[in-house]
């Protein structure tokens, strides 16, 4: 916390260990409430830590999600350039996000979803199996879980196997905070461009297809529900939602087995505790750590605390994952737990769409990872397995193993 009684606490705060959130939201979490931190620009928001403050916020529409709104807090420069850019509904307001999300809430239903489990087991299995058969050491990330990830998302819009390396990439700068505007902002130019092209020859032969971009060009763009080009923000967003986050997600939830040995070893003994155990991993990493920035469009109050209209807003999932009156011991990783009531996948009207499909995919990764190579290890001493500090999503740079 500031030491300086006068000046407000500057966000983001650094992280002291880089697997936990920063020390700081447990004190606001127990003395302080919703509290008032400058940003990068010398602009103020308000922080929410608590669970039930951070539920209050996302569930309310009177807090807006929309970046052009006079107010909405800046999170760094990067992040600035990402968010002026044309929007996908994940920065919309209702009506229009509701329009949006309707076209897709089908594709994402949990049986729907379930039904991939046999396709994703199968790419899940072959991956693996060229990794034992290429031998030790390996990187989990980059020769594994984005792989994975990539070929699910893709084989969903049926985007070419050759192109998965491309947009990985784009992904990857997309998400970058502490970099040159240009880089995020020519990343995501380079991925439209690309998607535009894409989906102008898949409307060429889009009738009788199974793949998703096929289905929205003939039951939404003809019919004229959806332009050409929001069909290209859409699968923008679908792209990179959909694999980079779970990769990164996979890694970590390696990394805290790896670390929490006796965590691992109950859940050999009882595989019934997988789906527990993905639940806790999506908790305790709460890995889209930055995520809800929002605006007053109104006076609001919350917690006691009267939000003018226009005032910034930051409601931190990550906050409220951690917070010990949601969540006994939270910064144990404790696959025993119920944790189903976490809010990784946010609150409220944006809660993530994807949600069935990474569970999906964890469950599925975590179901047979351990088994298949039951002496996985890292390759390196454990110090040197790093944290991506300084990216809109935490994950791990590299994760080197053996066995
Ligand atoms: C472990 C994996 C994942 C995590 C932790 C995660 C987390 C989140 C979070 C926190 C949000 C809310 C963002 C906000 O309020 O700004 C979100 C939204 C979203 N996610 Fe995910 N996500 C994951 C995987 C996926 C996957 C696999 C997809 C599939 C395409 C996906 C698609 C989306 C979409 C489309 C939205 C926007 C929803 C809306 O605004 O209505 N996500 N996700």
């Amino acid at each position: 916390m500031s030491g300086c009684p006068f000046s407000k606490p500057a966000f983001p705060m650094p992280r002291q260990c880089p697997f936990l959130p920063p020390q700081e939201y447990q004190e606001f979490q127990q003395h302080a409430g919703p509290t008032k931190v400058q940003m990068w620009d010398g602009k103020d928001a308000w922080l929410f830590t608590r669970y039930d403050d951070v539920r209050a916020v996302l569930g309310d529409n009177r807090f807006s999600g929309d970046p052009h709104v006079t107010g909405f807090p800046s999170l760094s420069p990067a992040r600035n350039a990402v968010l002026d850019l044309e929007p996908a509904f994940i920065r919309m307001d209702p009506p229009e996000h509701g329009r949006f999300r309707r076209m897709l809430t089908k594709e994402f239903m949990i049986k729907r979803v379930s039904a991939m489990r046999p396709r994703i087991d199968s790419i899940f299995n072959r991956l693996l199996d060229e990794l034992l058969a290429k031998g030790p050491p390996a990187n989990l990330v980059e020769d594994l879980f984005l792989p994975l990830t990539s070929e699910v998302i893709a084989g969903l819009l049926d985007v070419p196997g050759k192109d998965h390396g491309f947009f990985q990439e784009q992904s990857r700068l997309k998400v970058l905070l502490d970099v040159d505007p240009s880089i995020p902002k020519a990343a995501s130019d380079r991925i439209l461009t690309y998607l535009d092209d894409l989906i102008t020859e898949r409307a060429k032969v889009a009738d009788g297809r199974e793949d998703l971009l096929s289905r929205l060009i003939v039951e939404q763009v003809r019919p004229g529900h959806l332009t050409h080009r929001e069909l290209v923000i859409m699968a923008e967003l679908l792209l990179m939602a959909g694999h980079e986050t779970t990769a990164n997600q996979m890694a970590l939830g390696v990394y805290s087995f790896l670390t929490n040995p006796d965590q691992l070893e109950l859940l050999r003994n009882d595989p019934s505790l997988l789906r527990n155990a993905v639940e806790e991993m999506l908790r305790f990493h709460t890995i889209v750590h930055y995520n809800a920035f929002r605006v007053a469009l109104e006076d609001v109050e919350v917690a006691g605390q009267l939000i003018r209209k226009g005032d910034g807003v930051v409601a931190l999932i990550s906050g409220a994952n951690h917070d010990a009156s949601a969540f006994e011991n939270p910064q144990k990783f404790d696959i025993t737990r119920k944790a189903d009531h976490h809010v990784a996948f946010s609150y409220g009207i944006h809660q993530c769409l994807g949600q069935p499909l990474a569970r999906v995919e964890l469950q599925a990764v975590f179901a047979t990872l351990f088994q298949r190579i039951p002496t996985l290890r890292f390759a390196v001493p454990l110090e040197q397995v790093k944290g991506k500090g300084d990216h809109f999503v935490q994950g791990l740079e590299t994760l080197p193993v053996t066995w």
